[in-house]
């Protein structure tokens, strides 16, 4: 099937499931993935899937929780979460895998780093990167994306980790910062 085809089809089951949102009050139980490992098609697939999902459902850490579970669900990422901004620090927020360190100075870390600096961060091998913090040991490389308030503050990070090394691309810094600009929409 061509990718056009496939985009068309997409979309119009991301429409279906607003329609069956708007008007009876429920919310699909699946997510769409199409059967591929290319991770554009992926994301291609699930961008609008996350909007639907996340469409006129206030509670921010509930839209949180289902956005790391769709990132799970869709790439399998070893862990995939958010750090909050709290009390001047990055606080564990939402988050798909192993238990994690649950607070993270702004100068500490990948986190702290990608906060601080106001930039997307990718490490394609952990250990090359001063002040790593290794809240798992299988942790071979991830990226880090910080998502901006309305006021263009940073209000959180996205995190995903890979226990692979040199796991992420381009594709994967262009794709999660439209997931973080989709969840500066819903603050
Ligand atoms: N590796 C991150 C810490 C968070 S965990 O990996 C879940 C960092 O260096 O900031």
């Amino acid at each position: 099937m061509s990718r056009v085809r496939k985009v068309f089809l997409c979309v119009l089951c991301v429409n279906l499931r607003i329609l069956c949102v708007e008007h009876f009050n429920t919310m699909a139980e699946t997510l769409l993935i199409p059967q591929t490992t290319h991770r554009q098609e992926i994301y291609d697939s699930l961008l609008p899937q996350l909007d639907a999902l996340t469409a006129g459902e206030p509670d921010l850490i509930a839209n949180l929780a289902n956005i790391t579970a769709a990132l799970k669900e869709a790439f399998g990422f070893f862990w995939v979460g958010f750090y909050l901004k709290k009390e001047e620090q990055l606080v564990l927020g939402p988050f798909q895998g192993p238990i994690a360190c649950t607070r993270i100075a702004f100068d500490k870390g990948v986190c702290g780093a990608s906060y601080s600096r106001r930039e997307t961060l990718l490490v394609p091998d952990v250990e090359q990167f001063p002040g790593h913090i290794a809240c798992s040991s299988l942790s071979r490389s991830e990226v880090v994306v910080p998502v901006f308030d309305k006021n263009g503050e940073v209000a959180m990070v996205l995190d995903v980790d890979s226990d692979q090394l040199d796991d992420f691309s381009e594709v994967d810094v262009r794709e999660l910062q439209k997931v973080a600009a989709l969840i500066t929409r819903l603050l």
